[in-house]
């Protein structure tokens, strides 16, 4: 039993039965039990009812105020509960580093955390039914970033970044709705996050890209003029090369010309062909060391003599290796005279031996000096070269480079 009170007035009810058992005892002795259950005359039996009436009432009373304090007792324990997580859900809502507001469809607080309220400069008792964009954003109405005015307006939740010049700081804010059981909307959760620290950062990042872009710009144009002056020095180093002699003039950017078109017409790759155009141009850079008098002989060459033009291929290779960046066209320069039976020079490599882009150089080398005139003899018609080219496919020249060729020259 819960309550000392219902004790009571069941003992009361007991009390009653009691003493009037012991006042019909004192009357009728030993048939005072008989007496009670078979009472004489109708005064009687209304008495004892009512005697009955009062106990059975006395514990029906007693049981119902027992279950009446159960229940307070119950609706006690769960108000404390309730107060303790309120309160605890208060602590934590209020320690977060962030603001959180309920609010109602009018723009009214309903309830605001510590952050809100310092941010407000106003105590939090006070947050309540004030608006939330007088509390934040010092304006009479609703501000347009609002994200509670798009859900109202257009029933999507979106989450918004305004600046805020007053505090000077960057928000992220959002809002979305809290329902009761039957769905309907009973308030707006509205965080608000300062996110200033992160907007600078991202600010700083923004400046450093761009920095960096345009120090890649810089490099890329200073690259794409250091390459056009590359270029442009080897064309010059070539002219110069070439005109050295009435013989040779144009000779160099000739042979570039026919080795690229060979070279595209077997498909090889940019990068060689890159290759191929510093190596056309310089492919007899060698012949600065050997004499004039040597080149423009207008009789054939001694064995001596032409022993001494052989060497240029080395002569140029050796000119050109302390150029790092020129390193990849070193054995096209060498190689430029090999044959492909073996007899060239310097080295007297034979068919895959030599590199590519050296027999593809040769092919176009040959052409142009059989197409030029020589100290030596006149040039020889175009009919008389292309012959040459056929009958040296295969001992001199490589025969697919020869292909390649003849189709260029008959699309042309
Ligand atoms: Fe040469």
């Amino acid at each position: 039993m819960k309550s000392k009170f219902a004790v009571i007035v069941i003992l009361f009810g007991w009390f009653i039965v009691i003493a009037y058992m012991i006042y019909d005892y004192d009357n009728y002795g030993s048939n005072a039990l008989r007496h009670f259950f078979v009472p004489e005359g109708p005064a009687e039996i209304f008495f004892h009812i009512m005697i009955l009436s009062a106990l059975v009432g006395s514990i029906i009373t007693g049981y119902l105020i027992n279950e009446r304090k159960k229940l307070l007792d119950k609706t006690q324990l769960s108000e404390k509960k309730y107060r303790h997580a309120a309160e605890e859900w208060r602590a934590t809502v209020d320690s977060l580093p962030y603001g959180v507001m309920l609010t109602d469809n009018e723009f009214n607080i309903i309830k605001a955390n510590n952050y809100i309220a310092d941010l407000a400069g106003i105590p939090i008792k006070e947050l309540t039914h004030k608006k939330c964009y007088e509390i934040i954003h010092k304006d009479n109405k609703p501000v347009d970033c609002c994200p509670l005015v798009k859900l109202i307006e257009t029933r999507r939740a979106e989450a918004v970044e305004y600046y805020d010049p007053d505090r000077r700081k960057y928000f992220l804010t959002s809002v979305s709705p809290i329902f009761d059981d039957k769905g309907n909307v009973i308030a707006y959760s509205h965080p608000l996050i300062d996110i200033t620290d992160i907007k600078q950062k991202e600010k700083k990042l923004t400046q450093s890209k761009d920095a960096f872009l345009n120090m890649l710009k810089d490099i890329t144009s200073a690259y794409k003029e250091l390459r056009g002056l590359q270029h442009n020095l080897i064309i010059a180093f070539a002219n110069a090369l070439d005109a050295k002699s009435p013989w040779t003039r144009g000779h160099s950017e000739r042979v570039t010309n026919y080795a690229i078109s060979i070279a595209k017409e077997m498909g090889v790759s940019e990068k060689d062909i890159d290759a191929l155009w510093i190596a056309g141009l310089l492919h007899d850079i060698g012949k600065i060391g050997t004499y004039d008098i040597i080149l423009e002989k207008p009789t054939k060459l001694t064995d001596e003599e032409f022993a001494l033009v052989k060497k240029h291929t080395i002569k140029g290779e050796e000119i050109l290796s302390p150029i790092k960046e020129l390193e990849g066209i070193l054995p096209i320069i060498r190689s430029h005279h090999e044959k492909v039976d073996g007899t060239g020079y310097p080295d007297g490599l034979k068919g895959d031996e030599i590199p590519l882009l050296a027999k593809i150089l040769c092919v176009a080398d040959s052409y142009d000096s059989m197409k030029s005139d020589r100290p030596y003899r006149p040039a020889p018609n175009k009919g008389f070269s292309l012959s040459e080219l056929k009958r040296c496919s295969g001992t001199h020249f490589d025969p697919e480079v020869v292909e390649a060729f003849l189709r260029v020259l008959e699309k042309e």
